[in-house]
């Protein structure tokens, strides 16, 4: 099968190329446009059968693509992937095959294979799932009590009601659940999840002013709660102000925290895994920014907030505290089909959730999509080496590698050691290099 896809966003096609290869099984062949002209050229001479473009184009618009298409009798399957739905521009995309809103690529995509090759649609008779949210534990502890019933999952079509609404839920409650072997209850669907803003943001500041606790378990425990949110609510505009908002004012603690004394050393025992690698990664390539002379506090709020956001459609535990992609590769047996695939894709999708929220910095959204790829070019999803990836995804992700090993290997953590291991995978070559030479010299 022939698929041209058509975006002026290179980006984009590259991930929607991705999705395509491991969506469909049969064999493909991908052709790229980047305006409606190329598009037309490819089409005269290719056999394409499907065609997915965007609605504005360099030099037009998709429409013309379509109407290209229809005109000159040509077979392909028209896709709309646009932030534009169909039905608002004005009937130029009548009889059209299939239509993709963005940012759901990926969801779109699945359908859209779904639909071309006439899979059956599994559907689970009577589920409840679409009609409940989960909400993690420990959002609930922060929160104390939320103005809902609370529901405990039986069973996809089973959920019972265990917490009135307004009833306090406390750290017991919490500990109770777990050792149950429960991690998230759950409210109905309808519930309005902007009623948990208000209470949560109290309940940081309140930290934040909290003479007793230290400013790096101010950060891990802030980042917790935000971590529960975020697995709550999704990542929405409103989210993401908030976690802009919490980091900038952790930018003012990370100053006082000396790198030696106050954290690694005690670090395990603050909060979850995440939240401690997140803040260790945060602190580091403060630390990395400073020294290479590239300090600005719109580069520590991107470094940090693509720290806090990279992981966050990725649901494999085990996957989230593994170094790289090399480390992957060498546990893949361990995962089954759907973590591999969570994997694989978690760059992606975390990219994709971003496109549509306003006011995330630029260069964000590419420190996630580029956090796995390695120096050789063997990392995902994109395949590229240490001249490729920009000079700020390499402190990103050398501060992510050194965080995580500082965090694996806790009392066995030794600098030199890590920095000849990196050295054997390259991270001391390309645009690594100088990020690389300040990490030694900090032995
Ligand atoms: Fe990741």
């Amino acid at each position: 099968m022939n698929i041209l896809i058509i975006d002026s966003e290179k980006t984009t096609i590259d991930i929607i190329d991705f999705m395509l290869q491991k969506l469909i099984t049969a064999k493909i062949n991908t052709f790229h446009a980047y305006s409606g002209h190329e598009a037309a050229q490819l089409l005269l001479n290719q056999n394409i059968d499907l065609c997915i473009s965007e609605y504005k184009l360099e030099n037009g618009t998709g429409d013309l693509v379509y109407k290209h298409i229809k005109s000159k009798g040509i077979k392909a399957k028209f896709v709309l992937c646009s932030s534009e739905k169909p039905e608002n521009l004005e009937g130029r995309f009548e009889g059209i095959y299939f239509s993709i809103l963005k940012p759901n690529i990926s969801e779109g995509l699945t359908a859209l294979v779904a639909k071309l090759f006439d899979s059956k649609k599994k559907q689970i008779a009577n589920t409840l799932d679409d009609k409940y949210i989960a909400i993690p534990l420990k959002l609930l502890v922060v929160l104390g009590s939320i103005p809902t019933d609370i529901y405990v999952k039986i069973s996809p079509i089973k959920y019972l009601k265990c917490i009135s609404e307004n009833e306090h839920f406390s750290m017991i409650d919490h500990d109770k659940w777990i050792k149950n072997g429960v991690k998230n209850l759950y409210v109905q669907r309808e519930f309005n999840v902007h009623s948990v803003f208000s209470p949560l943001n109290e309940s940081l500041d309140e930290l934040m002013k909290n003479k007793q606790v230290s400013s790096a378990e101010k950060l891990v425990k802030s980042h917790e709660r935000l971590l529960g949110l975020v697995k709550f609510t999704g990542i929405t505009q409103e989210v993401c102000e908030t976690i802009v908002s919490n980091i900038k004012k952790s930018m003012g603690m990370i100053k006082d925290i000396r790198l030696v004394d106050d954290l690694w050393i005690n670090l395990a025992s603050k909060g979850d895994y995440l939240s401690n690698a997140y803040v260790l990664q945060f602190m580091l390539s403060s630390v990395l920014v400073e020294k290479m002379g590239w300090f600005s506090e719109s580069t520590i709020l991107k470094l940090s907030l693509a720290a806090f956001l990279q992981d966050v459609t990725l649901y494999t535990e085990k996957a989230i505290n593994l170094y790289d992609y090399t480390h992957f590769k060498s546990l893949e047996h361990e995962f089954s089909p759907n973590e591999i695939e969570n994997y694989m894709e978690h760059p992606i999708n975390t990219k994709a959730l971003l496109d549509n929220i306003k006011k995330i910095p630029a260069d964000v959204d590419r420190l996630i999509l580029e956090h796995h790829e390695q120096p050789r070019g063997d990392g995902f999803p994109r395949g590229l080496n240490s001249l490729q990836i920009s000079p700020l995804t390499a402190v990103f992700i050398l501060s992510g590698l050194l965080a995580k090993t500082i965090l694996n290997e806790d009392k066995n953590f030794n600098l030199s050691n890590f920095l000849t291991r990196a050295q054997e995978q390259g991270y001391n070559s390309g645009n690594y290099k100088a990020v690389f030479k300040i990490i030694e010299n900090m032995k």
